[in-house]
C-alpha cells in the first residue's frame, strides 16, 4: 500500500463508507475531462467527481480568481460590503432571471437547504415540510430530514414537520397506474400530493422541496405540466414552492438553472456545486422579492462566519464568466444529444438497462434482471454481494469513473467534454454493459 493511502486509511474517515470496506484510489493528477491514479492509469471523470466539476479539471480562470482574491482579501466578515460579494449576489440573481431577489451566501448545498427552511418558516410562519421520497437534500440534521432516502435513517428521529411524498417516476409507478400518456402521469402524481396536503393541513406547511430535477437518485425528469401543477397547487394553499439545485444549477441540464425550463417560478432557490465548480467549498439561496421584502424592516435569522466568502464569490464569478466564455450552455445542448443518442441505443440493446433518462448531460442508466418485469438488479436499499460496486469498479478498470446509487449509474462529464471524448468514454460504458448483461443471465 503506498504511503498516501496508507495515512489516509489511517487517520482520514471517507464518506457513507465501512472504512475497512473500501479501497481509495489514490489521485494525483487531474487536467480537463481528465485525472490519474498513482501508478499513471487514466480515468475519464463521468461524474465531474460530485456532478459539481462542471468547468472539469485545471479550469485557468478559476485557478486565477482564486490567487488573485487571496491576494487582495482572502475574508472579510459577511457585514461588509466588498466588490466581489456584490457583483458575485448581482450575476446570480441575474442568472436565475427572477427580478427582485436577493441572495444569501452559504458553504455548501446542505446549508443552503437548511437556511431555505428558516426563510421559508420566517416568511410563512408556517413549521412543515413537504420533500419527495427518492430525493437527496445534504447530509446535515434538517437536510438529512429533508432528503427521502436511507441516508436520512441516521438523522431520525428527524426534524419534525417534514412529511414525504411520492414525485413522478412513472417508470416505477404503482402496478396499478395504466398511464396512456404524459398527461395521466402528471395528473396521477398531482392528484396524489394535493391529497397528501389535504391530510397534513395546508395551513401548517411551510413549503415543498424537490430538486428541480432529481439527481443522485436516478435522473427522475417531472413529466410536462407537473411544475405548473405544483406551482398552482401551491398558490392555492399558500404554501412556499423551493427548488434544490444544487446539482442542477449552473447549466447541468442545458440551461442556466434546470427550472428555466419547466415554466415555473420558484419562490426559492437553493444552489452550490456548481457555482464554484467545486474549486471552493460556496454555495446560496435565492430568495424571491415578496420574501426579501420581509426581511427590510424584521431581523433576519440566519447568519455564518463564512457567508459570502470572499474566495467562494471571487471563485462564483468567474465561473459564470467563464460558463460564457467556454459556450457552455451550447455545448450542454450539443452534446446532451451525442449523450442522449448513445443512452438511447444502450436501452434497446442491453438487456441489463431497463431505462435510461437523460436532460442535457445529466443522465442515468437504471439497471434491471429482467425487461420486462423491471425488477431492478439490485433490491432497493439491498446489495448484499455489492454488485452495483462491482460494476462500478469494473467501469474504473477501463477508465471510466462514476458512481452508482441503487440499481443505477449516473453518467454527468464536465460540461465541457468534446464529442471525441464522450463518445470514447461511452464506449467503455458499452463494453461494461455486454459483461451486465452477462451477468443477469447467471442470475435469473
Ligand atoms: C440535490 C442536492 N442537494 C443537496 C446536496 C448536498 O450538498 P452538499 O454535499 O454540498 O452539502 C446535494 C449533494 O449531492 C445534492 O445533490
Amino acid at each position: 500500500m503506498s504511503k498516501i493511502k496508507e495515512q489516509g486509511m489511517k487517520y482520514n474517515l471517507y464518506s457513507w463508507s465501512a472504512q475497512k470496506k473500501i479501497d481509495p484510489i489514490v489521485i494525483t493528477k487531474a487536467e480537463g475531462v481528465y485525472f490519474w491514479d498513482e501508478d499513471g492509469n487514466k480515468y475519464y471523470d463521468m461524474s465531474a467527481q460530485m456532478v459539481n466539476l462542471n468547468l472539469g479539471h485545471g479550469n485557468k480562470e478559476l485557478i486565477q480568481a482564486i490567487k488573485d482574491q487571496a491576494e487582495k482579501m482572502a475574508y472579510i466578515s459577511p457585514g461588509y460590503s466588498v466588490d466581489v460579494r456584490s457583483e458575485a449576489a448581482q450575476k446570480i440573481v441575474e442568472l436565475s432571471g427572477l427580478e427582485g431577489a436577493k441572495v444569501f451566501f452559504v458553504n455548501a448545498g446542505a446549508e443552503a437547504n437548511e437556511n431555505a427552511m428558516k426563510f421559508a418558516k420566517a416568511y410563512t410562519g408556517k413549521w412543515k415540510f413537504f420533500a419527495a421520497y427518492r430525493s437527496y437534500h445534504g447530509s446535515s440534521f434538517g437536510s438529512s430530514s429533508l432528503t427521502g432516502e436511507p441516508r436520512k435513517f441516521i438523522a431520525e428521529p428527524a426534524v419534525p414537520g417534514v412529511i414525504h411524498f411520492d414525485g413522478p417516476y412513472a417508470y416505477r409507478a404503482p402496478k396499478a397506474c395504466k398511464f396512456d400518456s404524459e398527461e395521466d402521469i402528471t395528473e396521477f402524481y398531482l392528484e396524489l400530493l394535493e391529497n397528501q396536503i389535504l391530510y397534513e393541513g395546508p395551513e401548517q406547511i411551510a413549503g415543498i422541496f424537490f430538486e428541480t430535477v432529481v439527481g443522485t437518485n436516478g435522473v427522475l425528469i417531472p413529466p410536462k405540466g407537473y411544475y405548473e401543477g405544483v406551482r398552482a397547487l401551491c398558490d392555492k394553499y399558500n404554501i412556499l414552492l423551493i427548488l434544490d439545485e444544487v446539482m442542477t444549477g449552473f447549466y447541468r441540464t442545458g440551461t442556466a438553472f434546470a427550472f428555466h425550463q419547466f415554466n415555473v417560478k420558484p419562490d426559492i432557490v437553493t444552489f452550490a456545486k456548481g457555482s464554484t465548480c467545486g474549486y471552493i467549498p460556496f454555495g446560496g439561496v435565492i430568495v424571491s422579492e415578496k420574501i426579501a421584502r420581509i426581511f427590510d424592516e424584521n431581523k433576519m435569522f440566519n447568519g455564518l462566519t463564512y457567508s459570502g466568502h470572499p474566495m467562494g464569490c471571487a471563485t462564483t464569478i468567474a465561473a459564470i464568466k467563464a460558463y460564457e466564455k467556454y459556450g457552455v450552455e451550447e455545448n450542454v445542448k450539443k452534446q446532451g444529444k451525442v449523450l442522449a443518442n448513445i443512452l438511447d441505443t444502450f436501452e434497446q440493446k442491453h438487456a441489463s438497462v431497463g431505462q435510461v433518462r437523460h436532460i442535457g448531460l445529466f443522465s442515468s442508466i437504471e439497471l434491471v434482471r429482467n425487461k420486462e418485469t423491471r425488477e431492478p438488479l439490485v433490491k432497493f436499499n439491498s446489495d448484499p454481494d455489492g454488485i452495483m460496486p462491482k460494476i462500478v469498479r469494473m467501469l474504473k478498470s477501463e477508465g471510466f469513473s462514476t458512481y452508482s446509487h441503487e440499481n443505477m449509474l449516473m453518467v454527468c462529464p464536465p460540461l465541457t467534454i468534446t464529442e471525441t471524448e464522450l463518445k470514447e468514454a461511452m464506449k467503455i460504458m458499452d463494453k461494461v454493459l455486454d459483461f451486465v448483461d452477462e451477468m443477469i443471465k447467471e442470475l435469473q
